[in-house]
């Protein structure tokens, strides 16, 4: 499962990038409009940081106005992504564009039949919303795991996009569950790596070290 991060914020995105293992970033609306930039410009550099595919979504309701936008956003970098809501109008999107050659990335999907049409319209990836599937009491893991049976059994190449992350188990459960790709907010990526056992650690193998660093430094040197 490869790992998105959920921002457009460019502190969170170079910390992330230098770890090296972050696959691509998915942005919103919300996400874009916290950084008071100019959205092109901000895309733009987000490309240049990292190399795999940078999710930008569209603004407009309707078909046209969608598909103007994402002929634009296409042009912004060669790793850009369009994204559509998973509405009508999003998915008549979605299939024009897809038939232009774009990448579409359907976003806002809540139900495994919503995930067909967006296969159905070509999307490149579907994006379930876990957390906020969660939030209202129903199953959002077990969203991701019907949609990736049913693109299993039916051989659809749509990539499933675990999205609307809230906690590190949820990266884990969505990675059993057969998610292709998960996106998570900063927060929740650095949680990925913490550890209280790993830090006790490396904390009392460096007190070891200290104690005998001149015996070892010695046999190290001969
Ligand atoms: C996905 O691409 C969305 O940007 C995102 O995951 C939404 O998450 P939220 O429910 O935390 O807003």
């Amino acid at each position: 499962m490869l790992l998105f991060l959920d921002t457009a914020n460019l502190d969170e995105i170079r910390e992330i990038a230098a770890w090296g293992v972050l696959d691509g970033i998915t942005t919103n609306p919300s996400l874009v409009g916290k950084e008071k930039q100019d959205f092109k410009k901000l895309v733009q550099e987000i490309c240049k940081i990292v190399s795999g595919p940078v999710s930008a979504e569209v603004v407009a309701t309707d078909p046209e106005g969608m598909i103007r936008e994402g002929r634009d956003i296409a042009k912004w970098a060669p790793n850009v992504i369009v994204k559509c809501p998973l509405t009508p109008a999003g998915l008549q999107a979605c299939s024009t564009l897809s038939k232009d050659g774009i990448k579409v990335n359907v976003t806002l999907c809540f139900s495994t039949n919503q995930a067909l049409l967006a296969a159905r319209a070509g999307a490149y990836f579907v994006s379930p919303f876990v957390g906020r599937l969660d939030d209202i009491n129903q199953d959002g893991i077990g969203l991701i795991e019907e949609i990736s049976a049913m693109f299993a059994v039916q051989s659809i190449d749509t990539k499933v996009l675990a999205a609307s992350i809230r906690n590190p188990v949820h990266i884990t459960k969505a990675a059993l569950a057969g998610a292709d790709i998960c996106t998570m907010p900063h927060k929740v990526f650095k949680q990925l790596v913490s550890h209280p056992l790993t830090d006790k650690g490396v904390e009392s193998f460096l007190a070891d070290w200290a104690k005998a660093k001149d015996s070892v430094g010695a046999i190290a040197a001969k």
